[in-house]
């Protein structure tokens, strides 16, 4: 049954099974990296963002968004696919100010938007699982003019993978908490391939930094722009 379902419906399924509904702490730092209290904080998105209003991509639970919204006083709008995600996110953080979160694909959220914003960013959410030709147009598209775009994506050499040798998908997974492992397509760009799709886009890249595991296996490669 579950293979059936989207698998971030899965995977939002058997989160929301495996963890606690009660209100959660707002975490102390915006993680961008699979390693905690490695990368940078908040600076990435711009200097001073109190009042700001950002987006994003991806939210899951909203950890990052409550982070945002509490510690920084940003206006953070979390979009998640997943209803089931936005509905863990509420029930964990909705009780706080300056934080929304909405249901759908960022995609559809971007183009109905006619609102300008001061950043955008996604964490391993929806850059990478949503063609950049389409996805990355539509945020700048929605981004100020000096505005900044940041995104992690699992880095496209971990866990001996290669990156992408053009701008097609590759085939990677969902690994759930039971282990279960469901397919997904992901755009599996190295630094040099993003540039080239934020250029098209009218963004212009500002930094690409890659993160190491303990055994210093690459596992996350953090990328801003800048909308020009
Ligand atoms: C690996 S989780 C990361 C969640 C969160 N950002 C975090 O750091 O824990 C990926 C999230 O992206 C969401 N997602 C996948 N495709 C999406 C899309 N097209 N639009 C919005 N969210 C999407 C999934 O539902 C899932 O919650």
């Amino acid at each position: 049954m579950l293979a059936q379902a989207s698998p971030w419906y899965a995977h939002a399924l058997q989160r929301t099974a495996a963890g606690p509904a009660e209100p959660l702490a707002v975490p102390a730092r915006v993680e961008w990296t699979t390693r905690p209290g490695s990368g940078p904080g908040t600076e990435i998105l711009g200097p001073d963002l109190r009042r700001k209003r950002v987006v994003e991509l991806g939210c899951g639970p909203g950890h990052n968004a409550a982070c945002l919204a509490t510690r920084h006083g940003v206006h953070v709008i979390g979009v998640d696919l997943v209803g089931l995600q936005i509905r863990r996110a509420r029930s964990h953080y909705g009780r706080l100010n300056n934080l929304t979160f909405v249901a759908g694909h960022a995609l559809h959220y971007l183009q109905a938007s006619d609102e300008q914003f001061d950043a955008i960013y996604s964490v391993f959410g929806a850059i990478g699982l949503v063609a950049p030709e389409l996805l990355l147009p539509a945020i700048a598209q929605r981004l100020k003019p000096g505005c900044t775009l940041a995104f992690s994506v699992p880095h496209p050499q971990c866990g001996n993978r290669r990156p992408a040798s053009d701008d097609r998908p590759g085939r990677d997974f969902v690994t759930l908490p039971d282990s279960t492992r469901l397919p997904i397509a992901r755009w599996d760009f190295d630094a040099e391939r993003w540039d080239k799709h934020l250029t098209r886009a009218g963004l212009r890249l500002t930094s690409a930094r890659e993160f190491h595991d303990a055994r210093t296996t690459p596992t996350t490669l953090l990328v801003s722009a800048c909308k020009l």
